[in-house]
């Protein structure tokens, strides 16, 4: 395996998680690059199910090396949490698990700022995930983030921490909110910043000498393209890129240095979260979708918004990505749909157009122009090789392909390991 960036191709929830599983049994290194704990990578291992919010989902392969980069945003209280929990559960983290010291950190002010700026925008609300993402970017982009390196100085951390702290107090109090005790906070904070201090470092060498050695990095993307803070559905999108350059970036190789994107897409589509989605079912179907695929976000448990499979997004988000592979998720849960629809255009105030557009009032006007194919009406949760798929489903994921300019290199057909396979 090549240094690989693995992105997804919709509004996220493509199943991301178990591609990288099944990809991290040959990556040496796996690398998050963006984001925070507003993603869920849910994974099945054999009868246990682990959702990881921050840390890579190659902890769960004894031999990967996990990263979490500098583009990241990392709550502390979240990541030792996580890391609590995955030890209870058997899973050794601290001997495999590295913090870059340039990662921007994530307090108790950036939720509740994330909070009072949702309750603000009333109807129009984003409905982010209220984990702080959106504040603890813009305190980066503003200058006054502050870095994982600081939980390697406690005074230095706690002085940056109280000033920020004090800052945001009395935002906070002109909002009409409650201050926030900020002593306890500290306390939370230092006892988390003790356990985690060992596990910052400089990551991005430790990435470069990785790769110099020949080892091989798999970078592992949170959310999905139309959440990308330049391309997708804005201003209904996340704070950061979710795109494959951002493997760079954020994750402290150069591009020289990537060989290979694989992008994920569901044999459908679904949203959390409010912004446009062209291709959403409100009806029946939809819910069925959400049953069957038992759609709810990882995270916040929200129901997931569902629809058919948008060729027009997903070819936009391989050509974007530089995807010239695609992961196929979920195919099982179009079994019992008698006939399936396949977005190939969008009308917009009847103008006819095969790209996404930029203008979000155009997005959300637009109508999609569908294909229809026959569905194939069996199970396939037990196929385990190309050649054993039902001819229908085998004609809709070639059609799913050609429509997104995009080879598919791998299916998956259910949560178990063995339920993904080189198609
Ligand atoms: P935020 O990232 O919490 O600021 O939320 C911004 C938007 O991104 C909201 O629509 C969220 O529902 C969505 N979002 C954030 N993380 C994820 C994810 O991991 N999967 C799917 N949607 C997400």
């Amino acid at each position: 395996m090549a240094n690989t960036v693995l992105v997804g191709l919709q509004w996220g929830d493509e199943g991301k998680g178990k591609i990288i599983d099944v990809l991290t049994e040959r990556a040496d290194v796996v690398v998050r690059f963006q984001g925070g704990n507003n993603a869920g990578h849910t994974v099945k291992v054999g009868e246990q199910q682990f959702v990881l919010h921050l840390v890579p989902s190659g902890i769960l392969r004894e031999r990967s090396l996990c990263i979490i980069g500098n583009g990241v945003v990392v709550d502390p209280l979240a990541l030792d949490q996580e890391i609590a929990e995955l030890e209870g559960k058997g899973i050794d983290v601290r001997s495999r698990l590295h913090l870059s010291s340039r990662a921007q950190l994530v307090f108790c002010y950036h939720r509740q700022m994330d909070g009072l700026f949702e309750r603000k925008l009333g109807e129009n609300k984003i409905g982010t995930t209220k984990r702080g993402i959106g504040p603890a970017y813009a305190d980066k982009v503003n200058r006054v983030g502050i870095r994982a390196a600081a939980l390697l100085h406690p005074a230095r951390f706690e002085a940056r921490f109280r000033a920020q702290a004090g800052f945001y107090n009395r935002l906070l109090s002109e909002g009409g909110e409650a201050p926030l005790d900020v002593d306890a906070e500290w306390g939370r904070l230092a006892a988390a910043a003790d356990r985690l201090a060992p596990l910052v470092k400089d990551t991005v060498l430790m990435v470069n000498q990785a790769s110099r050695a020949g080892r091989e990095i798999l970078f592992e993307g949170a959310q999905g393209t139309w959440l990308d803070v330049d391309y997708g559905t804005y201003p209904f999108v996340t704070s950061s890129n979710t795109t494959a350059g951002a493997a760079c970036t954020g994750g402290g190789l150069a591009p020289s240095r990537i060989e290979r994107v694989i992008g994920v897409a569901k044999a459908y589509t679904t949203r959390v979260g409010s912004g446009p989605f062209p291709t959403e079912l409100t009806d029946d179907t939809g819910d069925e979708l959400r049953r069957v695929g038992s759609e709810f976000g990882a995270t916040t448990g929200r129901p997931r918004r569902c629809g058919w499979f948008d060729a027009v997004a997903t070819r936009y988000a391989a050509m974007l990505n530089g995807a010239d592979e695609m992961a196929v998720t979920k195919l099982d849960v179009l079994d019992d749909v008698r006939t399936l629809r396949i977005c190939t255009a969008y009308s917009i105030d009847g103008v006819v157009t095969h790209e996404m557009p930029a203008d979000i009032e155009d997005i959300t006007r637009a109508v999609p122009v569908y294909e229809e194919m026959p569905g194939w009406r069996q199970p396939t949760s037990g196929v385990r090789c190309r050649r054993d798929l039902p001819a229908a489903a085998l004609r809709y994921l070639e059609r799913l392909a050609e429509l997104a300019q995009c080879r598919i290199s791998l299916l998956s057909i259910g949560p178990k390991r063995e339920q993904t396979f080189t198609f």
